[in-house]
């Protein structure tokens, strides 16, 4: 069973919804940065108040930065059954820097066209408290506006309108999508399309982490 698993793919592409499965079926770690990023954010911190202004624009945090947060995450971690990186790394910059911490097993990379994300994200719903994702139409809460799991009051990020959606894309071409090449070089990646129901695509991500 592979353990050390990194999330691909670009924004919207699922990668919070597969890795929250993934977590709970096999007791894993995750490793989000985008969720770190804004609760530092939320929370006032140092990072946050610098954070917010790429995120907010769609660019990506500086590497020092993400790469200084991911080392003392790991580091703090201890022994566990598996991690699995959601967001990290998103530069080759950062992917070396992994390497430098751990072997990597596999790099999961989910493959979904560009217009079908920009639907997904605009109709996101996320939780603020345990970072739960929703989505209006394909994955509803029980009761509108609630978390299932917590029973906060979702909200719509602001990453999550179109404009800062499509920069988002085009971020991720530039900068992230050259690590589908530099994992495929290590024998690592396995691509696998991300559209269809989730739990079929679930089934596939099981498939690849045996
Ligand atoms: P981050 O939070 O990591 O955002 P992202 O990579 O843009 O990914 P998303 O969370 O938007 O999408 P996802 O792939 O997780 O999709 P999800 O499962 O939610 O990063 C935010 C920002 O932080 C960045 O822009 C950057 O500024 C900064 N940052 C973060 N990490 C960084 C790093 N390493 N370096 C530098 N900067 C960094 O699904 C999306 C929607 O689709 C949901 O509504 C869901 O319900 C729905 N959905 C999922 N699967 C399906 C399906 N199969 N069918 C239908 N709907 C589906």
């Amino acid at each position: 069973m592979k353990s050390m698993i990194v999330l691909l793919g670009p924004p919207g592409a699922g990668k919070g919804t597969q890795g929250e499965k993934l977590e709970t079926e096999l007791g894993y770690v995750r490793l989000s940065t985008g969720d770190m990023l804004r609760e530092a954010v939320r929370n006032g911190t140092e990072l946050g108040k610098i954070a917010k202004g790429y995120m907010d624009s769609g660019a990506l945090v500086p590497n020092d930065l993400i790469i200084n947060l991911m080392k003392e995450k790991i580091e703090s971690l201890g022994k566990v059954p598996g991690i699995i990186f959601d967001g990290f790394p998103r530069t080759v910059e950062q992917a070396e820097a992994l390497d430098k911490e751990l072997d990597i097993d596999l790099a999961l990379n989910f493959d979904v066209e560009d217009e079908v994300l920009v639907s997904r994200l605009t109709q996101r719903r996320s939780c603020p408290d345990c970072n739960a994702v929703y989505h209006l139409s394909n994955k509803p809460p029980a009761k509108e506006g609630i978390c299932d799991k917590c029973g906060a009051a979702l909200y719509q990020r602001d990453d999550d309108k179109e404009e800062t959606v499509r920069n988002r894309l085009k971020t991720y071409r530039e900068k992230t999508f050259p690590l589908v090449s530099y994992y495929e070089k290590t024998g690592k990646l396995v691509t696998i399309p991300g559209t269809g129901e989730i739990d079929a695509i679930f089934a596939q991500v099981k498939k690849a982490i045996q």
